[in-house]
């Protein structure tokens, strides 16, 4: 089996910051061209100086449909079709605006709403706006999940948004199989120098997450981002409709 040599063109949310950046780095050294999206124009900017001319900036708000297909316009018009699309845009809500209320079902529900839009909807959106771009064949589509998709998250929103991705995708791939493109989903633990934690991580916490895995460390946003890289490959076109944890053995597989 002989992998294509062409450059490729690789959508990636959350490109800017991360694990997106990562990946964005794995594509670039293979010679592919990247489209960071993200909300934040200057750490595109700065991120798409670092790739060295082959990442093109592209800010918008996934959580907006009117930004999605804004996103998803330029992409058509600039490159017609997508080789590959890595949702990693998402986070824990913590970097989000915070609701102030004595009410509890009043934080519940922005808790969840806040989630469901970072996690979910970013992903589903941009997905939706470009599914009708993946190459066929050969096209690829990856979701960040998390190991707290089978654990929990504490009040279960950030959790949830995360498993809500596993259905969406087994869907997705019953859908574009027939296309000749896969879905798949990387289920993290915890990753070291990323935005994730907004400054909240304590060294407490930090050792705690790291006794848990087999390594006896925390994941490095190249480790994620190798992962995604190898699922977009050639090598990778039989594997669909799977979740692929990358954690250390913190969570058995399943
Ligand atoms: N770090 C971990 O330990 C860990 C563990 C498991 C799973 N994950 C998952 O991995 C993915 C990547 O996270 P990360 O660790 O790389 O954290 P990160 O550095 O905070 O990256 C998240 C990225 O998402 C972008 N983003 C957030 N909301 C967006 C929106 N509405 N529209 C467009 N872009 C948006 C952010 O850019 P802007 O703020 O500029 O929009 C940022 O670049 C996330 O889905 C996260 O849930 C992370």
């Amino acid at each position: 089996m002989t992998a294509p040599t062409t450059p490729r063109t690789v959508v990636i949310s959350g490109g800017g910051t991360g694990i997106g950046l990562a990946a964005a780095r794995c594509f670039a050294r293979g010679g592919d061209t990247t489209v960071l999206i993200g909300r934040r124009r200057e750490a595109l900017e700065r991120a798409a100086a670092e790739l060295d001319g082959s990442a093109v900036p592209c800010p918008a708000d996934l959580t907006e449909p009117d930004d999605a297909a804004r996103a998803a316009a330029f992409i058509a018009e600039r490159f017609g079709t997508v080789d590959v699309l890595v949702n990693s845009a998402g986070g824990n809500g913590c970097l989000e605006p915070r609701r102030d209320t004595a009410d509890p079902l009043a934080s519940a529900a922005h808790d969840w709403t806040v989630n469901f839009r970072l996690n979910t909807l970013t992903a589903v959106l941009l997905t939706e706006a470009l599914r009708d771009r993946l190459a066929s064949p050969g096209g690829r589509v990856l979701f960040l999940s998390s190991i707290a998709a089978y654990r929990g998250s504490g009040s279960g929103a950030y959790a949830a948004s995360k498993a809500a991705l596993h259905p969406y995708a087994f869907d997705l791939a019953r859908a574009l199989g027939p296309r000749g493109v896969t879905v798949n989903v990387v289920a993290p633990g915890v990753v070291d120098d990323t935005e994730f934690f907004g400054g909240a991580m304590t060294a407490e916490r930090h050792d705690r997450l790291v006794a848990e895995t087999l390594t006896r460390r925390a994941a490095e946003p190249g480790d994620i981002a190798e992962t995604l890289h190898w699922l977009a490959s050639h090598a990778a076109g039989h594997i669909t409709s799977q979740i692929i944890q990358v954690n250390g053995g913190a969570e058995r597989g399943r």
